[in-house]
């Protein structure tokens, strides 16, 4: 369990916001004000207890958070030097993700705050990744922490278990722009990583691994790309991937993996560049000209992804941005701050909340 971003002492501060995650293998809780101060946030990561299955086993997850959510929150609040009752808003994501996680995270926020009379957010996850860069973000390489992005934005999306093209117009106001038909981009990678052998999270390693291989040695597709629309489809890469390994007579040693990872990761960047090229000429994106071009979610780390749209938003005279690494992937920062984005336009919840597996955007 590690505290990965403390930043103690605005006491001039605004509302403090506790946000609760756990709708998928991390279990986290963090403090942020509104003047967008992290001021305690821990993620205890189940990756360990799951990497022998090579991906999240459900139950397994449930079990960990409902081992783990207590002492979370209480070294959360520790490391903040708070209590409780300093504590303004309570968020916790509702959905959509792994609905025994979800309910975990929040019963514990609902019991926290009708114990103490105190607000509670109903927060969707995809928003929480959605809305992150307004709390903090940075150009590649850059330090933008001190300009939030404004709205609108074009927001590519993508995570383990999402992959959108969202324009965002404003807090609980997101629309669809493109969708991926079958895999998400972070399934992709953790498919290619899982064929290879090289273990679960594939993102992250198979990243790694591509920084030293030929992207041009493999040929992989790039479905839908030069057809009409937004949308995306990754599972043709996967099946391409299949095949290509069945039929391989070579030694796959080191330089296989990472010419092979440079190549699928290549098309990926392809599919998600072209897709996104195809938004920005959509009536509903030129009528809103949004400023800036944005890529959150887990997968957002990547960083041929990171660069390819950067270069993307120059291009189109746009500003790129993108969450710290810290804050792509799952975690407890981008909840309190969506907490804190909608109890300021009055989003609180006024009845009972059941959580959702699943929750579009688009029906929030
Ligand atoms: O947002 P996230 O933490 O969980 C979901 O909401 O799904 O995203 C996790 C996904 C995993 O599929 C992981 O392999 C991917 O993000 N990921 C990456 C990288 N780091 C994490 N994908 C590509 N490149 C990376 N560097
Ligand atoms: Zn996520």
């Amino acid at each position: 369990m590690g505290a990965v971003h403390t930043n103690n002492g605005d006491d001039g501060r605004g509302v403090l916001c506790l946000g609760i995650e756990s709708s998928c293998d991390e279990t986290s809780a963090a403090i942020v004000d509104s003047n967008r101060n992290i001021l305690a946030h821990i993620i205890y990561s189940q990756i360990p207890e799951h990497q022998k299955y090579g991906g999240v086993v459900p139950e397994l997850a449930a079990r960990a958070h409902i081992l783990a959510i207590d002492e979370v929150i209480e070294q959360t609040l520790r490391l903040a030097g708070k209590t409780i009752s300093d504590i303004d808003v309570i968020a916790a994501t509702a959905g959509p993700g792994l609905i025994g996680g979800v309910l975990v995270g929040w019963m514990a926020a609902t019991a926290i705050a009708q114990s103490t009379h105190k607000p509670l957010v109903a927060v969707n996850h995809l928003e929480g990744h959605a809305l992150v860069p307004r709390l903090s973000a940075a150009a590649a390489g850059g330090n933008w922490s001190d300009n939030a992005v404004d709205f609108p934005y074009l927001l590519m999306l993508a995570s383990g278990g999402h992959c959108q093209i969202l324009l965002v117009r404003g807090v609980g106001q997101y629309e669809l722009i493109g969708q991926t038909i079958d895999d998400s981009a972070g399934e992709a990678f953790d498919k290619i990583s899982k064929m290879l052998g090289l273990g679960y999270p594939g993102g992250p390693i198979v990243d790694k691994r591509a920084k030293l291989g030929d992207a041009t040695r493999f040929h992989f597709p790039r479905p839908l790309c030069n057809t009409p629309g937004c949308d995306f489809s990754f599972s043709g890469i996967k099946t391409a991937a299949r095949i290509m390994l069945d039929k391989n007579t070579e030694p796959v040693d080191d330089t296989f993996i990472n010419d092979f990872c440079a190549s699928f990761q290549a098309a990926v960047v392809d599919c998600i560049i072209n897709r996104l090229e195809h938004a920005l000429g959509t009536d509903a994106v030129k009528s809103a000209n949004p400023k800036t071009l944005v890529v959150a979610g887990g997968v957002a780390k990547n960083s041929a992804i990171r660069a390819a749209m950067e270069k993307l938003a120059d291009d189109n005279g746009m500003v790129f941005a993108a969450p710290p690494m810290s804050l792509c992937t799952d975690n407890g920062a981008m909840i309190a701050w969506a907490g804190i984005e909608n109890w300021r336009v009055g989003n609180i919840v006024r009845e009972p909340v059941a959580p959702r597996p699943r929750w579009p955007l688009t029906e929030l």
